[in-house]
């Protein structure tokens, strides 16, 4: 079955058509990245007006890459939760007018349940159950995956998300956005023995917290003084803190194989396509018997083509949204 997924949670407008869960015809992403840049951050209204101005022509040229007819697709599977109220419905609405207009039954999935899918699409490999972090810009959660309809929360951030920390570092840093990859670049001229950072700790032990290590950048570069502009500084802090929030994601998700008592762990969301946070998860993972998943680093980012899969396997479970689907 040909199924059409539309994804547009933050600042992405994005239109793909995946063959029965399992593959890839077509993925068209634009997005909105360089008008919020300058702000540092996503700025809503900006996201939803250039989502509204361009979901029909990526839709378009999803199905025309695809080589099919819109009768030829047999469901229509949108983002309809978590993310940008207004992005969201802009997704929404265009998905249930497609499906009105041409008699194509519609469902809403969760954004971060579709990250998840991600690693199916993926590597067909990866079995039920089994433990997923999704790590981005507005989440942090460790979940339990028993079925794509029975999904368990074990841990989450109790403040930012981890994508945001990274953002917010390269704010203080001067290196502009999304601070993820320039992290992570500058990191790698770093060393990151040299500054102690550390994730604080949290009540319950899957959970995860952010923001008192981006304030201990914060202190540590302001009280640097003059030194703040020398590269190898920003490169130590850069490095330093990057294996910090590493150390937490990959202790917390082990720890959550532990409990599960599952050897298989998939991993997704933007913060994922951290070539360092790879490695570490892989190093340490085998000697606990755990596999790592990854999707490819593109299928990291926000994109259609998971919320396709994902909307197709629950659809086959017999799950179906009617006109009344809402944002959130
Ligand atoms: O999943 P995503 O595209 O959007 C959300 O749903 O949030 O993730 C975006 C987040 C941003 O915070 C960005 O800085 C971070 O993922 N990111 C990275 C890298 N690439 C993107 N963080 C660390 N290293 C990267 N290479
Ligand atoms: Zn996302």
């Amino acid at each position: 079955m040909y199924v059409l997924g539309i994804e547009t949670s933050c600042d992405e407008t994005a239109a793909a058509i995946v063959i029965d869960g399992k593959k890839i015809i077509s993925s068209q992403v634009s997005s909105s990245l360089e008008f919020h840049s300058k702000y540092g951050g996503v700025v809503p209204e900006i996201a939803f007006r250039m989502q509204l101005e361009t979901i029909s022509q990526v839709t378009d040229d999803a199905i025309k890459k695809a080589g099919i007819k819109i009768s030829d697709i047999g469901l229509i599977s949108v983002t309809n939760q978590p993310g940008l109220l207004g992005s969201l419905l802009v997704g929404i609405a265009f998905a249930k007018s497609l499906s009105l207009a041409k008699g194509i039954p519609l469902l809403g999935v969760n954004h971060l349940f579709s990250h998840i899918y991600a690693n199916i699409l993926a590597d067909k490999s990866l079995r039920l159950p089994f433990v997923a972090l999704i790590v981005s810009g507005g989440h942090t959660s460790i979940f339990y995956i028993k079925d794509f309809d029975q999904v368990v929360v074990l841990g989450q951030t109790q403040d930012d998300a981890c994508g945001e920390a990274f953002d917010k570092v390269a704010k203080i840093l001067g290196l502009g956005y999304p601070g993820g990859p320039l992290i992570e670049q500058l990191a790698k001229k770093g060393n990151p023995s040299k500054i102690k950072f550390n994730c604080s700790d949290t009540a319950q032990p899957l959970d995860f917290s952010f923001s008192g290590i981006k304030t201990a950048v914060l202190y540590r570069v302001k009280g640097e003084g003059p030194r703040v502009k020398d590269k190898n500084f920003k490169a130590d802090v850069a490095a330093s803190f990057q294996d910090a929030a590493i150390d937490a994601l990959v202790r917390k998700s082990l720890l959550a194989c532990q409990i599960k008592k599952v050897k298989n762990l998939a991993i997704g969301g933007g913060v994922a396509a951290n070539s360092r946070l790879r490695e570490k998860f892989i190093k340490e993972a085998l000697g606990r018997g755990v596999k790592c998943f990854f999707p490819p680093k593109s299928f990291c980012l926000d994109n259609a083509a998971m919320v396709a899969g994902l909307g197709y396997r629950l659809f086959k479970k017999g799950y179906v949204s009617d006109l009344s689907l809402r944002a959130g």
